[in-house]
């Protein structure tokens, strides 16, 4: 099977490991096993907890936790995968095959638009615009989506804009969507990352039947290195997954499904992400040759440089001269732009370093 190659990870691959502050990050914070292990009750238990295989679609402590992020799900509504990437990717192989059409809301993750290509159905994508504050607007996507179309997916919050849809066009979007019979991918890793009110968002899976929720340990709970994920959807959906997931994964690990907790963590990131957000707006403030829609939750931001230098070579050339790793926008087709995450350590240095490097290319 041929797939483009992900060009988010592949530039994070060469990038990220070496750099001095790394801003292409979309996580907060990662907790160490050590800070985890304070937060679980009885944390010592693991060591006598026998390593063989998991239950096979999650326990049943881990789906109940998950359950709770959620107001109108039973047991067999979720299944456990190895993170989001592995949750949509068995999304799109239990939904598609050749000849399907499918929208894509960009700028996204690029496994909702090369995965469907890759299987080979018709994709098209609808770019969100920075003047509607990089939301979707129905009346744009109803010239895209039509009763043809199989599978509408979209990621909430938004990687990378940072932006927030309101609960209102979430109800409005899911009954676009039930008018048209067509299945949704909401992409929800971000979910509780609201900066501003409720910080969780309504679930598309809670108000729409063909809608999935696909989520994980990584973002709102910092624990990516666990490799936990999950997806939320109608039983029979699920059943279709768990076919075809006894192809890839068995169960997740008893360790990552043991450490899947997520008590005090939100509180914890809050406070990561206000400043965060706080720093990156007093930056943008000061700084004339950016501009940017800030972010209203989610850890990422999409900044347009006052330059016509292509975004990769302004990366490269800012990371050989200051050690910041820095995400191009081409890499998620915003050529122009720069992702920033607003959660990365040493944010203040990183973002002065671009500041600098800015006024003397
Ligand atoms: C929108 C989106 N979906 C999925 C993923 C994959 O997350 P996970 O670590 O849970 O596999 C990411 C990671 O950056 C993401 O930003």
């Amino acid at each position: 099977m041929k797939i483009s190659p992900f060009k988010i990870e592949e530039w994070m691959n060469l990038y990220e490991a070496g750099a001095m502050y790394d801003l292409t990050t979309t996580c907060i914070k990662p907790l160490t096993a050590a800070e985890l292990l304070d937060l679980i009750p009885s944390g010592d238990t693991i060591l006598n907890t026998p390593l063989s295989y998991g239950d096979i679609t999650g326990s049943l402590r881990l789906k109940n936790a998950i359950r709770s992020l959620y107001t109108n799900q039973e047991y067999n509504n979720i299944t456990v995968t190895h993170g989001a990437i592995g949750a949509n990717h068995l999304v799109f192989y239990s939904l598609l095959e050749k000849g399907d059409e499918v929208v894509c809301i960009v700028p996204t993750y690029q496994q909702h638009y090369s995965i469907p290509e890759s299987i080979g159905a018709n994709v098209k994508l609808y770019f969100l615009k920075e003047e509607n504050n990089w939301l979707p607007d129905l009346d744009e996507l109803s010239q895209i989506v039509t009763s043809k179309t199989k599978l509408l997916c979209l990621n909430n919050p938004n990687n990378p804009t940072g932006a927030v849809i309101p609960n209102r066009l979430i109800e409005e979007i899911a009954d676009f969507a039930a008018k048209r019979n067509v299945w949704l991918l909401a992409d929800e890793v971000y979910r509780g990352l609201n900066l501003i009110g409720n910080p969780y968002s309504l679930s598309f899976a809670d108000i729409y039947e063909k809608a999935i929720s696909v989520g994980s340990m990584s973002k709102t709970y910092s624990l990516p290195g666990l490799r936990v994920g999950w997806i939320c959807a109608r039983e029979d959906l699920i059943n279709e997954v768990n076919h075809q997931r006894q192809y890839n994964t068995i169960s997740v690990s008893v360790l990552d499904e043991y450490f899947a907790h997520r008590e005090k963590i939100h509180e914890r990131n809050f406070s990561i992400m206000i400043d965060g957000i706080n720093s990156f707006t007093e930056w943008l403030t000061n700084e004339p040759l950016v501009t940017c829609t800030i972010p209203n939750g989610g850890t990422t931001a999409l900044v347009k440089y006052n330059n016509d230098i292509p975004s990769r070579e302004l990366c490269k050339k800012f990371q050989n001269r200051t050690g910041v790793a820095l995400l191009p926008g081409e890499t998620m087709e915003m050529e122009g732009y720069v992702r920033v995450g607003f959660c990365a350590a040493g944010l203040r240095a990183a973002l002065e370093l671009f500041s600098t490097y800015l006024h003397n290319i």
